[in-house]
């Protein structure tokens, strides 16, 4: 096994989710920074990067926010929460800064890639994206869908589509975050038993902005582990074909 495997090995061996962190360690509070830049890279849905994501640091916004959290441990105990939150309705400003980007990189509109790109982003993704009218917005995906029938075509365009599309990016960037905490030496809980109304409320956050999960941050107490690691056996879960 390459050495670069090996590291990547132990990291995700040695993550684990901790209900309970050390709150009387001077918490490094850079090692956040490089991971949320490092879950920034992650793969993400046409590249359309449609998250944000909140640092609670100060001992108020901890404290009102593991009250959000149901007074989770993980939470309480943590040195740093970070909020992980899917935007599908930035998609406009999003695909503004897209297309000015592909300017730069592809000024020729005729140049055959070129032309796909701003197909794609210019036409296509406003279509998908755009879901202010719900109703009319599922007759146009059934339409395309019934105009497509002789060929694959992609079928989970419809308005309940949407959020999903972008909350699997946001867990895409979640895992790489608290992989990267590991990796910096420190541990992390994802929390998606929050109170998502209170904790909207709590950042000003739109009503199409969903919380996707809290991640508490900091150094695990050894009883933190709730208990061994336990997994599905494999041959039930991974199929060839
Ligand atoms: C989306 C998501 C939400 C979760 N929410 C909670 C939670 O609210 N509280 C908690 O203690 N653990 C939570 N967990 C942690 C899981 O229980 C944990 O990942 C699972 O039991 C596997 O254990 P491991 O992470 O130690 O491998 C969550 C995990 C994920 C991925």
């Amino acid at each position: 096994m390459k050495e670069s495997a090996n590291s990547f090995d132990n990291i995700v061996q040695e993550r684990r989710s901790i209900r309970k962190f050390d709150e009387n360690i001077e918490f490094d509070h850079t090692v956040v920074k490089r991971s949320i830049d490092r879950a920034i890279l992650s793969a993400n849905s046409s590249n359309m990067q449609l998250w944000e994501f909140y640092r609670v640091r100060s001992s108020k916004a901890k404290a009102d926010i593991s009250a959000i959290c149901l007074g989770q441990n993980a939470a309480k105990t943590a040195s740093e929460l970070i909020v992980f939150v899917a935007r599908p309705d930035l998609w406009k400003d999003r695909q503004k800064k897209l297309v000015s980007y592909f300017q730069t990189i592809m000024p020729d509109r005729n140049d055959r890639k070129a032309k796909l790109t701003y197909k794609y982003y210019e036409q296509w993704i406003p279509q998908l994206y755009d879901v202010r009218f719900p109703w009319f917005h599922d007759l146009k995906m059934k339409a395309f869908i019934l105009m497509n029938q002789k060929k694959p075509f992609m079928r989970d365009i419809f308005t309940r589509d949407v959020p999903i599309i972008t909350h699997k990016s946001v867990a895409l960037a979640a895992q790489t975050f608290m992989l990267s905490i590991k990796a910096e030496g420190y541990d992390s809980c994802p929390m998606e038993g929050h109170d998502s109304v209170r904790l909207k409320k709590y950042l000003k956050l739109p009503k199409a902005a969903e919380v996707s999960m809290v991640i508490g941050v900091g150094k695990g107490v050894p009883e933190g582990i709730y208990g061994e690691r336990f997994r599905i056996p494999n041959e039930e879960v991974i199929f060839e074909l």
